[in-house]
Formats: structure tokens, C-alpha cells, sequence
């Protein structure tokens, strides 16, 4: 109940990232696949009204995945719906009435796929799981294959990393979002095996983004309070499945302990050789989620 907080000091019209028609683009919780010299944006489309929950808290109807295209990460061109979400089977995990959030893409080299996983859930959260789709290409169709609780264990906020080697790790808010796992998935992606790895236990972070720089690993995460900002946490790791060392506040200046009032969703490595990286957030507006901007 903090509307408050919103955007506060800052113009909307600043963070409203608009594609080649000129519309604000609409891929919250997003993420970037780099293939074959294109930047690749897919995100959660939010439309419509924003209504509250009988717990108090906002939502609006799970909307399906969007993508959008660029050559240089500011010319984006809305390749539209990916992933459709259902208006017909209330049972359906992308359903409407569900929570479809944090969508991620990633390609697989030996299959030649584009596999995406994605936090499905219910409503009122407590279905927590991860859902994966694959397609033939980028630009989708998406066909979606089921949802899981990997290794049996719940599963909200969430990312992808793939590995110099070409291993990829999925990494969730788990454990009634209390720790951390990294999951290594099948060959194809499209399956958790059962090697993974307990982070930062019982130190309730979410919204994970991960980068590599010369041969370390890096996370960026956010605490625990729903739309509302709190203060982000950076932690690194030689090995992707070792023991994660979680450091304070990477960000700095104003507004430092709100990161600029968004949360991370993704971290673009440009040039990482060069040390270069897009660290990605999400500016939510919890009152109408819809225009939600974004914080690169
Ligand atoms: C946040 C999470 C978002 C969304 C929101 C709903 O904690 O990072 O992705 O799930 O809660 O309240």
C-alpha cells in the first residue's frame, strides 16, 4: 500500500522505451538473446486493467511473451506475440488468470531450438512453478510443453545462464522464495537435471540476473517486497555451482538503496571482454502495471 513510491523524482516519460512504431514497449521481466547479430527482447506483455487481489495485492491478467528485434539496443522492432497466453481453459498454465512473469530465452547449439522457460503460476502464487516452450526460431511461434517444480522443489523469479561450454543453469527463487537454486538443465534445455546448487539460504532474494566476467560469475538480486522497490544485492562465484559470495548494494548515489526505483530482471553482456554490460530493470507501477517502464 505504498503508491507512493512510485516513479517518485522521476518523469514516466524518461523510462518509456519505445519500439520503431513508436509505442512503449511492452516486455517487463524481460531478457536478451544475442543470436547471429541481433539483440532479441522478450518479455511479459502487460495489457489492460490492473485490479487487486483479495490479499491486497495488483495484478493484471497474464498477457503471454512478446519479443522485439535490434541491431543496436535502441532501434527495437516489435516481432509481436511469442507466446500466446490462453483465453479459453481456466486450467490452462497460461491461462489468463494466471501469472505468466520473468520470461527468459536462450538458444540451444546442438538442437538448433530456441528454448524459453518462464515463472508460471496461480493467481495467489501458490502454484510456483517453471514453465518451458520451445521454437525454430527467434521470432517464435513459441509451442509450449509443460510446467515443472524442479526437482520437486517451487519456483518463482527466475533466469537463464549458459556457459562458456554451453551448459545452461536456471536459476530460481525456491524454498517459499527463502534460497536460491541454480539447476543445470538437460543437453536439449528442455529438462532440469538433478545436479543444482542452494544459494544464498534463507536469504530471501529474487529477481535474479547473471553475467560472467573473465571467468567469474555474477549475480545481481532484489529483496523481497512484490512491486514495491527494496535495496538489490550483488554476489559472485568462481563456479557457477559453488559457493556464492552475496556482497551489499552494487548500486550508487541517489537513490542507491532503491535502485533508482527499479528491480533487475537481466544483465546485457555487450562487450564483456571489454567489460561491458547492461545492467536491465524494471520501474514497475503497481497501479496500472501496464505502464511499467524500464531502467537500463
Ligand atoms: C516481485 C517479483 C515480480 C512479481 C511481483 C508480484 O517480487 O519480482 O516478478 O512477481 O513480485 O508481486
Amino acid at each position: 500500500s505504498s503508491h507512493c513510491v512510485l516513479n517518485n523524482g522521476y518523469s514516466q516519460e524518461k523510462y518509456t522505451f519505445k519500439d520503431t512504431d513508436g509505442k512503449h514497449i511492452n516486455a517487463h521481466g524481460g531478457g536478451i538473446l544475442f543470436h547471429k547479430g541481433t539483440y532479441y527482447w522478450y518479455g511479459e506483455i502487460k495489457e489492460g486493467e490492473s485490479y487487486s487481489m483479495p490479499s491486497g495485492s495488483r495484478r493484471v491478467d497474464a498477457g503471454g511473451v512478446s519479443c522485439y528485434s535490434s541491431k543496436d539496443l535502441k532501434n527495437w522492432k516489435n516481432e509481436g506475440v511469442v507466446l500466446a497466453a490462453n483465453t479459453t481453459d481456466p486450467n490452462h498454465d497460461l491461462h489468463i488468470s494466471k501469472v505468466i512473469e520473468r520470461p527468459k530465452v536462450v538458444y540451444n547449439k546442438k538442437t538448433k531450438k530456441y528454448v524459453m522457460w518462464m515463472h508460471v503460476d496461480s493467481e495467489d502464487y501458490s502454484y510456483a512453478r517453471s514453465a518451458v516452450a520451445v521454437s525454430d526460431k527467434a521470432t517464435g511461434p513459441f509451442t509450449y510443453i509443460e510446467s515443472v517444480r524442479p526437482n520437486g522443489y517451487i519456483a518463482r523469479d527466475m533466469t537463464l545462464f549458459v556457459d562458456d561450454d554451453g551448459k545452461a543453469y536456471h536459476f530460481f527463487s525456491s524454498e517459499d522464495n527463502k534460497t536460491m537454486h541454480i539447476a543445470l538443465l538437460s543437453d536439449d534445455y528442455l529438462k532440469h537435471t538433478t545436479t543444482y546448487k542452494r544459494i544464498f539460504i534463507e536469504k530471501s532474494r529474487e529477481a535474479p540476473a547473471v553475467f560472467k566476467y573473465k571467468k567469474r560469475y555474477y549475480i545481481v538480486t532484489s529483496g523481497l517486497t512484490g512491486w514495491h522497490q527494496n535495496e538489490a544485492n550483488y554476489g559472485s562465484s568462481d563456479e557457477i555451482l559453488g559457493d556464492w559470495t552475496n556482497y551489499g548494494n552494487p548500486c550508487k548515489g541517489k537513490d542507491a538503496h532503491i535502485p533508482y526505483y527499479g528491480q533487475g530482471t537481466f544483465v546485457i553482456p555487450v562487450n564483456a571482454k571489454k567489460n561491458k554490460f547492461i545492467f536491465m530493470a524494471d520501474k514497475w507501477n503497481e497501479r496500472d502495471l501496464k505502464s511499467s517502464t524500464y531502467l537500463w
